[in-house]
């Protein structure tokens, strides 16, 4: 079965689109909805900001980097794992081997939910050798791990199972998430309704980027930002350049969320997001700069709670 808007995420959809319109907030709108979507939580920025700074003070204390085969990369799956941990995850590593040298994935479940319905949400853990990877992709890394948090914190028990995943080895070739794909039996496969994938998701001259892909969790993500007033555009900057490509070529519907690269923004993206035309999206893509200072908080704290707003939608 696959991802619908059904329910009390249908209501609470046409809940939101009423409060734009009204300029209501969503807390005190609706009576008619059950609570698990209306619950979807406000993540901290401040808890996602904290995350960032310890994968900066594992690059840094890894040799400037936490890439595949490096230390800084296991450094980074044991702070991620230890936090799922001790919030009642079951966590499982899965090792592969890639160029040479051996890398892994790290798998987290929430207990409960139904095991024929499964949403997957990810982001790759690894950075390039050249930096210490912190737009790309400790954001995506720190807004999944605090929506699993938020997840354990709300006792959240969703109709559907709930599953984490961070990626190794995505900047030699998406090489963790086919390998995990990969080893799915077809069953095991076929359970998981929708793969969400959040790489780069506070570039320092942002643009909202919505991947046009399964048109359910498109909608979805695309329902939060209208609710914040925010326009999107649909992700053109390479399809198929991340983990959800994985998912995608054997068939599972996926969506995602991206703040840009190396792309110039244009005058007319100016205009709407802000920010300097004719510059990158992201100056410090795959480089040594790509650190904790060139982030943008403002794109950060939106993408990161549109993560937990989406898990809670599509997992009702
Ligand atoms: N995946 C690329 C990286 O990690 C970044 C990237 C380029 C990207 N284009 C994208 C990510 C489109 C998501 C969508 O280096
Ligand atoms: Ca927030
Ligand atoms: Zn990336």
């Amino acid at each position: 079965m696959k991802l619908s808007v059904s329910g009390r995420a249908a209501t609470a959809a046409v809940v939101a689109v009423a409060t734009v319109l009204t300029g209501g907030s969503l807390a005190g709108a609706a009576p008619a909805s059950g609570p698990s979507v209306l619950a979807a939580p406000d993540i901290p920025l401040a808890n996602v900001k904290a995350h960032l700074n310890q994968f900066q003070s594992i690059a840094t204390a890894n040799g400037g980097n936490r890439a595949h085969g490096r230390t800084g990369y296991r450094a980074s799956l044991d702070y991620v794992k230890a936090k799922l941990d001790a919030a009642g995850f079951t966590t499982t590593i899965q090792q592969f081997t890639s160029s040479g040298q051996i890398g892994y994935n790290l798998i987290a479940d929430w207990p409960g939910g139904d095991p024929e319905q499964v949403v997957v949400a990810g982001a790759h853990l690894d950075s390039v050798t050249s930096g210490p990877g912190i737009n790309d992709n400790a954001t995506g890394s720190a807004a999944v791990l605090e929506t699993a948090l938020a997840v354990s914190r709300a006792g959240l028990t969703p109709t559907k199972h709930l599953r984490f995943a961070w990626w190794g080895a995505e900047e030699l070739g998406l090489v963790g998430s086919r390998y995990y794909v990969n080893s799915l039996t077809a069953a095991n496969r076929a359970r998981i309704d929708g793969y969400l994938n959040f790489d780069m998701i506070g570039s320092s001259n942002p643009g909202y980027f919505v991947y046009d892909d399964d048109p359910v969790i498109e909608q979805t993500f695309k329902n939060y930002f209208t609710g914040l007033g925010v326009p999107t555009e649909i992700e053109t900057e390479g399809d198929g350049r991340s983990d959800h490509a994985s998912f995608k070529n054997v068939g599972i519907p996926v969506g995602g969320l991206f703040t840009g690269a190396s792309r110039l923004k244009t005058t007319a993206q100016a205009a709407k997001w802000g920010g300097t035309a004719g510059r990158a999206f992201d100056s410090c893509y795959h480089s040594s700069c790509d650190t904790t200072a060139a982030v943008n908080d403002t794109a950060l704290d939106r993408n990161s709670d549109a993560v937990a707003y989406a898990i809670w939608e599509l997992s009702d």
